[in-house]
């Protein structure tokens, strides 16, 4: 079968296209026959060597979405025709996250991921996924979508009428903007381009600030909500915004650390968070029970992952450097099927 390996992390030069044997499913495994894969910034940190140790060759991805072609046996939760989708953590079923469920995780280390024609996973890794939607947009759900659902819906308790920050427009600030809006919270989106805050008054968001004409974007958020800041911050810039969010959001209110868009390790004062009485909370993707939840509700309103753009298997490595140029709004997915 056609897949990519990782064979040398530094360069996008390690990722390389290559003929790997077909898995066969084992005991409660499912075939997968892939037919397409999202990318995620976190695809780039493995590549370039920020994400840990790899163990080379790695097939690369932690999202993928397909069609079970073959069950092996004992398997109980899906049939040959099932459309289904891959949980980010093949060890993080349900219940509190603990090392052990966190410590394998598609697509890094010594797991392999989605970019492959054909995966085994076992069934209880597996998920089914909405009917309304192709296997391009469920690709997008395994690691973005949840971590934003885990942010703002597991951890957050979002409500009717409280304020959401998202920074920026990728993968997970856009599904933190649909959840939010699907949860009837104001959104205020922050982006360094007007053209893509346009964008997203479109999908629903209520204010909009650029944040490199406006750097001060936590003054203008305190402005915007009559002075008394956001309930939620979904933080995906790290060291560079933290302390930003942290001005932003009300006293008691939320910031949901999960990314390192703007660096990974920043000085804190800590009374930014004491004195507010701030919710701070570590976000790790999520369970599979999670994913699950996520899915009833994505399928019961019927929402749509924002793609902005679908590359062909054989443009993988263009896909990659489109990601790193930051071009984009939303997802980017690679089509097996085209
Ligand atoms: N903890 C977890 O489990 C978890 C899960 C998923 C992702 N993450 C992390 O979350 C972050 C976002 O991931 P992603 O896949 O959604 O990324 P992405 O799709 O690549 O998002 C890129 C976008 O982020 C925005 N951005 C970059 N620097 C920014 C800054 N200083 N301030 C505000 N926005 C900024 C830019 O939006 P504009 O072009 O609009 O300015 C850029 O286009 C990454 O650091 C990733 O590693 C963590």
């Amino acid at each position: 079968m056609k897949a990519y390996e990782l064979q040398a992390i530094g360069t996008l030069d390690g990722l390389v296209a290559v003929e790997r044997p077909q898995p066969e499913p084992g005991p409660r495994q499912v075939l997968v026959r892939v037919h397409a894969v999202s990318l995620n910034y976190r695809d780039l940190l493995v590549a370039n060597g920020s994400y840990g140790k790899v163990a080379f060759p790695l097939v690369p991805a932690s999202d993928g979405a397909g069609e079970v072609t073959a069950v092996g046996e004992g398997v109980t939760r899906f049939k040959v025709g099932d459309r289904v989708a891959a949980s980010f953590f093949p060890d993080w079923i349900g219940g509190e996250v603990i090392p052990e469920r966190t410590r394998a995780a598609r697509g890094a280390g010594k797991t392999n991921g989605m970019l492959a024609e054909f995966v085994a996973l076992g069934e209880e890794t597996a998920v089914r996924i909405p009917d309304h939607l192709s296997f391009d947009e469920a690709a997008t759900l395994p690691c973005a979508a949840l971590t934003a659902w885990h942010a703002l819906v597991e951890q957050g308790r979002v409500k009717s009428g409280e304020t959401v920050v998202l920074l920026g427009t990728g993968g997970v600030s856009l599904f933190g903007l649909q959840f939010a809006k699907l949860h009837g919270a104001k959104t205020i989106v922050t982006s360094s381009s007007d053209e893509k805050l346009v964008r997203a008054r479109m999908l629903g968001a209520d204010q909009t600030i650029n944040y490199a004409v406006t750097p001060n974007w936590e003054e203008k958020v305190l402005e915007l909500n009559g002075g008394r800041g956001a309930d939620h911050v979904v933080e995906v810039g790290g060291a560079g915004t933290f302390a930003k969010s942290l001005k932003a959001t009300r006293p008691g209110g939320h910031v949901a650390m999960i990314g390192v868009l703007a660096g990974l390790s920043t000085e804190l004062r800590v009374t930014d968070i004491v004195m507010k009485s701030l919710r701070v909370s570590g976000i790790f993707v999520g369970s599979r029970d999670m994913f699950d939840d996520m899915n009833r509700a994505i399928a019961l309103h019927r929402l749509k992952p924002i793609i902005d753009k679908v590359f062909s298997f054989a443009q993988t490595k263009v896909a990659y450097e489109y990601l790193q140029s930051g071009r984009h709004f939303g997802k980017i997915v690679i089509s097996l099927d085209r």
